[in-house]
């Protein structure tokens, strides 16, 4: 397996491909990888003749310097984990200087009010760390097929319109939520929670699913309402925002439209540990 931890080299060896005319998956990760991040790479090395998997803990995304420093790291397991995909996969895990060209610091993007809710909202910055890197990564594998999941939604969306407005070739590509058997969403934080929040925390997802039910009879604000009471009853999960919005611009709604997709997004901490999750409406 091919571990690449330099730009150049990555490009040399990217390039005899694209010579062939080859088509280049690409699927960026902080690494900790998990079945979440696998079904995009499985998917990744089903439409591509090349896949490349970028593992790089972005330190300019953290707006919390603590879960920078918990944030889990093991790249021998996930070089294992990659192992029962494919051998064939380029793993490409640059240091941060050698990615952010000497200056570890992110721009700042515009992106029509998508970065400014929810996790805009919660995390100052955030976005701005996320479309840096995203932007760098991207320009460095140059793929034809760039895989991000939905358990992110915000970040796809804005991952988007960021190729859109940078006019770039790359086909950006949305994949599914992947959950665990309680219907958790998978997720590299939920190693740190302990086994018994990790069983109750499908807690969320149920939730989720029940504003799903009532969102066909009932008015967003009493949903919305509705999930804080279930919150306020818990005492393991605490909630930080539910909201229901415009699945394409992600404005909060306000009065349920026609053919509009709205989509329910939620973020709780348990054990001080911050949980996110989407769910289509
Ligand atoms: P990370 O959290 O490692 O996630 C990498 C990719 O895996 C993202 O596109 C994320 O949405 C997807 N993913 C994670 N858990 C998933 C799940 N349960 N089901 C489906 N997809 C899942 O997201 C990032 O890293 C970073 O922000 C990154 C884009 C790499 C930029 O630093």
């Amino acid at each position: 397996m091919l571990v690449i931890h330099n730009k150049k080299e990555l490009q040399k060896v990217l390039q005899s491909k694209v010579n062939k005319n080859c088509t280049i998956g690409f699927v960026p990760t902080m690494g900790a990888l998990h079945t979440g991040h696998l079904s995009l790479i499985k998917r990744a090395f089903s439409q591509n003749e090349v896949t490349v998997v970028s593992i790089f803990i972005n330190p300019t995304q953290f707006d919390n310097k603590e879960d920078l420093e918990k944030y889990p790291t093991d790249l021998r397991n996930d070089i294992d984990l990659l192992q029962t995909v494919s051998d064939a996969i380029i793993i490409f895990a640059p240091s941060a200087l050698e990615i952010y060209n000497g200056d570890i610091a992110s721009k700042k993007f515009n992106f029509n009010g998508l970065e400014k809710v929810m996790e805009g909202e919660f995390r100052t910055g955030h976005f701005n760390g996320v479309a840096t890197i995203v932007e760098l990564l991207l320009l460095a594998v140059n793929p034809t097929h760039a895989y991000f999941g939905e358990k992110d939604f915000q970040q796809l969306q804005i991952i988007k319109k960021l190729v859109e407005l940078k006019k770039f070739p790359f086909k950006i590509i949305g994949c599914p939520i992947e959950r665990e058997t309680n219907g958790l969403a998978r997720s590299s934080r939920n190693e740190r929670l302990s086994k018994s929040t990790r069983e109750e925390a499908g807690f969320i997802f149920k939730t989720l699913n029940s504003a799903k039910s009532k969102f066909g009879i009932e008015n967003a604000k009493s949903i919305t309402d509705w999930v804080a009471s279930e919150f306020a009853k818990s005492k393991l999960f605490e909630l930080e925002y539910f909201q229901i919005a415009d699945a394409s611009t992600l404005t909060p709604i306000l009065k349920k439209q026609k053919n509009i997709k709205y989509r329910a997004f939620i973020a709780v901490y348990a054990e001080g540990i911050r949980l996110i999750d989407n769910i289509a409406l």
